[in-house]
């Protein structure tokens, strides 16, 4: 259904047709799905845009979250909100409407798109402005929230395990931009992630320029050895990711599993019992295979662990995090 237009005239423009043959465009409910709220409205997806003066487009300037919907519940939606502000704060943007409001317009997106299961994502940019870098001439932050589905990886890939790619990029160091701050600017993460889709990865294991491990291109890393669960530091330069802390302060705690902090070296990983990856939109997914290579071949493929696929801890922390996601009491705080 939908798939004419109108009719162009007879110079051919489209936007200026004169009465002819009426051919209505009528959009599918695929193009309109979902609604989406920007800046005040709540918008049919083919007409959800905002102003090509938007510093968030012109210079990703903004910061954004990705929140996981489980059962109709805004999962950690308290704790995805205190990071939203607080990354805003550290690049001097104020949020023009409250936390509680912020949370009112993904509950509002969520239920107009009858979303049980699915992601939310929220970015707030630093607005409509000029030409220039001045973020003193956007005065009012734009906010977008889309309430949608994700599928990062491929289903079987949670059980089999994935092969991931150590990116030659390094992490942009925190002096120049603290990878805490969830900023509009992924270019870094993106650029990474091209070196792992060049060898037919899906994940790719970014170092610091000190060589340290901090995290995949928009997930975070962890490792098993010898029954203790480790993960790369806030200070490695990571985004303090909200499943990574899940996994530290719950999961890890109500298997008796003992997780730290660590600052590890590739070696150090590439010896790992188990290595996986955490975020909202992965959740847990088991890394099985750690190739690195030259910008023109692979050079390495180290195999992690014994096990042919997901390890049983990882094995084990995921199925209580899908336990809790798919129980009575999703934690919303
Ligand atoms: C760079 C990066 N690291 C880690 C994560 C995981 O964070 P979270 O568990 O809060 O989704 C993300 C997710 O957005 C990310 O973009």
């Amino acid at each position: 259904m939908g798939t004419s237009t109108i009719a162009p005239n007879a110079t051919g423009n489209a936007s200026a047709a004169m009465p002819g043959p009426a051919v209505f465009h009528v959009p599918s409910a695929q193009e309109e799905r979902p609604f989406i709220y920007v800046n005040g409205q709540m918008l049919p997806k083919n007409k959800a845009m905002v102003s090509v003066y938007d510093h968030g487009l012109l210079y990703g300037d903004g910061v954004f979250e990705g929140i996981r919907v489980y059962r109709g519940k805004i999962f950690k939606s308290k704790q995805h909100m205190e990071r939203l502000y607080k990354c805003a704060e550290a690049i001097r943007l104020t949020i023009p409407i409250s936390k509680d409001e912020m949370v009112a317009v993904q509950r509002r997106c969520i239920e107009m798109n009858n979303i049980s299961e699915g992601y939310i994502r929220l970015v707030v940019s630093r607005g409509y402005g000029t030409l220039g870098l001045d973020p003193r001439k956007c005065p009012v932050p734009g906010v977008i929230c889309i309430a949608d589905q994700i599928h990062l990886f491929p289903k079987e890939m949670y059980e089999e395990g994935m092969r991931v790619i150590v990116a030659n990029r390094p992490k942009t160091p925190i002096p120049c931009l603290d990878p805490r701050i969830k900023s509009l600017n992924y270019l870094n993460n993106i650029l990474a992630k091209c070196e792992a889709i060049d060898y037919g990865c899906h994940e790719v294991i970014m170092l610091n320029t000190d060589g340290f491990v901090t995290e995949g291109s928009g997930d975070n890393v962890f490792m098993v050895k010898d029954g203790v669960v480790y993960t790369t530091p806030s200070d490695a330069g990571i985004l303090e990711g909200i499943t990574r802390e899940f996994v530290q302060r719950v999961l890890c705690p109500s298997l008796g599993l003992k997780c730290l902090d660590k600052n590890m070296k590739l070696d150090e990983l590439l010896k790992a019992d188990e290595v996986f990856l955490t975020g909202s939109a992965a959740e847990i997914i088991a890394i099985s295979q750690v190739d690195q290579h030259d910008g023109a071949k692979i050079t390495k493929a180290h195999k992690i662990g014994k096990s042919n696929g997901e390890g049983p801890i990882t094995k084990k922390l995921r199925s209580k995090f899908r336990e809790i996601v798919t129980s009575d009491a999703v934690p919303e705080e």
